[in-house]
């Protein structure tokens, strides 16, 4: 995981008024309209919190303990409102699309490969929280 590139490109499309995630939730709802019914209506709260736990991964991709338990119990929590596997798929091709969009001229198919793995890599780390008699997981 290249934590530099995720940090400078990170920088490129993070905004302190949570402009990616909440351009993020517009494409997602677009491109997946199925799981907006999972979500409740206040997008602008979950846009901060998801914008929160990016930085919060970001900030400790050198603490494999803390992205374990971490993303452990935030999958956990995941799992009770019935997010599936697939779902993981849709939300990091929409998240790297709105960092391509934001990111423009500056934004690089390196920085995209980086994001897609470590996106994939927490999505991997969430499902491994799952209870294990759930089905939802893969
Ligand atoms: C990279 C993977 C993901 C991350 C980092 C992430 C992060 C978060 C965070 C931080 C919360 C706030 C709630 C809490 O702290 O417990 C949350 C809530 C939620 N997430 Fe995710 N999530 C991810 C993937 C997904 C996926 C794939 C779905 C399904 C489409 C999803 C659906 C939800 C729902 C339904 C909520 C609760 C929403 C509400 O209260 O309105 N998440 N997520």
């Amino acid at each position: 995981m290249d934590a530099e590139l995720l940090e400078t490109s990170l920088a490129l499309v993070d905004t302190p008024d949570d402009g990616l995630t909440r351009h993020f939730y517009a494409i997602l709802f677009q491109r997946h309209p199925t799981v907006r019914p999972l979500f409740s209506e206040d997008t602008a709260r979950q846009a901060k919190m998801l914008r929160s736990a990016i930085i919060s991964v970001v900030d400790h991709l050198d603490d494999p303990v803390w992205l374990t338990e971490t993303l452990g119990e935030l999958g956990a929590r995941h799992a009770g409102w019935g997010v599936v596997a697939d779902m993981y798929d849709a939300v990091t091709e929409c998240m790297v699309a709105a960092m391509v969009e934001l990111g423009g001229e500056a934004w690089t198919p390196q920085m995209t490969d980086a994001w897609v793995e470590a996106l994939d890599a927490v999505s991997g780390l969430m499902l491994l929280g799952y209870p294990a008699d759930s089905d939802l997981a893969s």
